[in-house]
C-alpha cells in the first residue's frame, strides 16, 4: 500500500515534527579545531585565502583555545611553521618548538582541551616534502625514526593525541613503539589513515607555509580514484595501533568515510580541508550563497557519511550557530 496512506510530507509539517524525526543531531562534540602556530609573541597573521583563519604565536593560540573552550569544542589540532627549515626537518623536535611551546602554554592555562599534533616533516623540512629524502626520492624508513621522535617530543609536552599525516608505511607502528617505550602508552594516535593527494590542500599550504619545493606527494599520499585502497590503509594503520583512523578530505571522498564506518569497529574521523573551506567562505563572501546554511549542511553530511569527528575551520562558527 502505498499513497494515499503513505504520506512522508505528514512529517516534514513543522519543525517540531522534523527535529523529532531527525536521524542526525549535529553537536559540537565531535569538532576538532585545526590551528597554526608560528614563532614570536603577540604575532595574529590572518592566512589570505583562509578569512577567519590566523597564524599566531603560542601566547595568542592560548587565547583563542579559551575561546574554544567556552564555546564547548573539545579539541584543537596544531600545526607548527618553525623558525628554521632543514633537509631532515630537525626544528620538529626541539623541546622550545613552535608546537611544544604551545601545547604547554595550553596545559599550564588548564584549559579543558584535548590537544591533538599533527605529526609531520612537510613544515619543517626546506624541501616541503612529508619526509627525508635521497636522490631526489622521499624516503620512507628513514622517515619513521625522525616522525616517532617528533611524536614522542609532542607528547613529553602534554599531547593528548598525536596525528600523523605523512603516509609513510609503517609510521603508525614505529609512533606506537617509541610512545610505549616511553611511558606513553596512554597517548592515542588518530591516524590520517586514507590521506588523498589534493587540490584541496592549497591553502593549507599557504597557512603553514608547506607547498613541496619540487615535485608532488603523489608518490606518498593516495590517488583519489582509489577506494578499496583506502580500506587497506585503514586496516594495516588499525594493526599498527591507531585508535582513531582519519578520511581526509571530506566532501569528495563521503564514499569512503561511508565505507570505512561500516567495516571496522573503530572512530572515525573526517578532515574538512582547508580548499572546502577556501571554497565556502569565497562564496559567501561574493552573496553567492547563505554560509551559516551551507556550513552545516556539509558538517551534517559529513556525519551522515559516517564520521562522528569532524576536523573543521568552520568549528567555532558551528558551536555559535548550535548554542543560538
Ligand atoms: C601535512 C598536512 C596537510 C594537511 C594536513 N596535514 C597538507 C598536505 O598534506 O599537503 C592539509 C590540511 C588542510 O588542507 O586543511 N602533511
Amino acid at each position: 500500500m502505498s499513497f494515499p496512506v503513505h504520506r512522508p510530507r505528514r512529517l516534514r509539517r513543522t519543525e517540531k515534527l522534523r527535529s523529532l524525526v531527525r536521524e542526525n543531531r549535529l553537536s559540537t562534540a565531535g569538532l576538532v579545531y585545526p590551528m597554526f602556530v608560528c614563532p614570536g609573541t603577540k604575532v595574529r597573521h590572518e592566512v589570505s585565502s583562509m578569512p577567519g583563519i590566523y597564524q599566531q604565536s603560542a601566547d595568542q593560540i592560548v587565547e583563542e583555545c579559551r575561546e574554544v573552550e567556552s564555546l564547548g569544542i573539545p579539541a584543537v589540532i596544531l600545526f607548527g611553521l618553525p623558525e628554521s627549515k632543514d633537509p631532515e626537518g630537525k626544528s620538529s623536535l626541539a623541546a622550545d618548538g613552535v608546537v611544544q611551546r604551545a601545547i604547554e602554554g595550553i596545559k599550564k592555562a588548564k584549559l579543558d582541551l584535548l590537544v591533538v599534533t599533527d605529526v609531520c616533516l612537510c613544515e619543517y623540512t626546506d624541501h616541503g616534502h612529508c619526509g627525508v629524502l635521497e636522490n631526489g626520492e622521499v624516503m620512507n624508513d628513514a622517515t619513521l625514526e625522525i616522525l616517532s621522535e617528533q611524536a614522542l617530543s609532542h607528547a613529553r609536552a602534554g599531547a593528548d593525541i598525536v596525528a600523523p599525516s605523512d603516509m609513510m608505511d609503517g609510521r603508525v607502528g614505529a609512533i606506537r613503539t617509541k610512545l610505549d617505550n616511553h611511558k606513553f602508552e596512554n597517548v592515542t594516535i588518530m591516524a590520517y589513515s586514507a590521506k588523498y593527494c589534493s587540490g584541496f590542500y592549497g591553502p593549507f599550504r599557504e597557512a603553514a607555509q608547506s607547498a613541496p619545493q619540487f615535485g608532488d606527494r603523489r608518490g606518498y599520499q593516495m590517488d583519489s580514484a582509489n577506494a578499496r585502497e583506502a580500506l587497506k590503509e585503514v586496516a594495516l594503520d588499525l594493526e599498527e595501533g591507531a585508535d582513531i583512523v582519519m578520511v581526509k578530505p571530506a566532501l569528495p571522498y563521503l564514499d569512503i568515510i561511508r565505507m570505512v564506518r561500516d567495516r571496522f569497529d573503530v572512530p572515525v574521523a573526517a578532515y574538512n580541508v582547508s580548499g572546502e573551506y577556501s571554497m565556502v567562505k569565497a562564496a559567501a563572501r561574493n552573496n553567492w550563497i547563505d554560509e551559516k546554511r551551507v556550513v552545516l549542511e556539509i558538517l551534517t553530511g559529513i556525519q551522515r557519511a559516517g564520521a562522528g569527528i569532524v576536523l573543521t575551520y568552520h568549528a567555532k562558527d558551528v558551536a555559535r550557530w548550535l548554542k543560538s
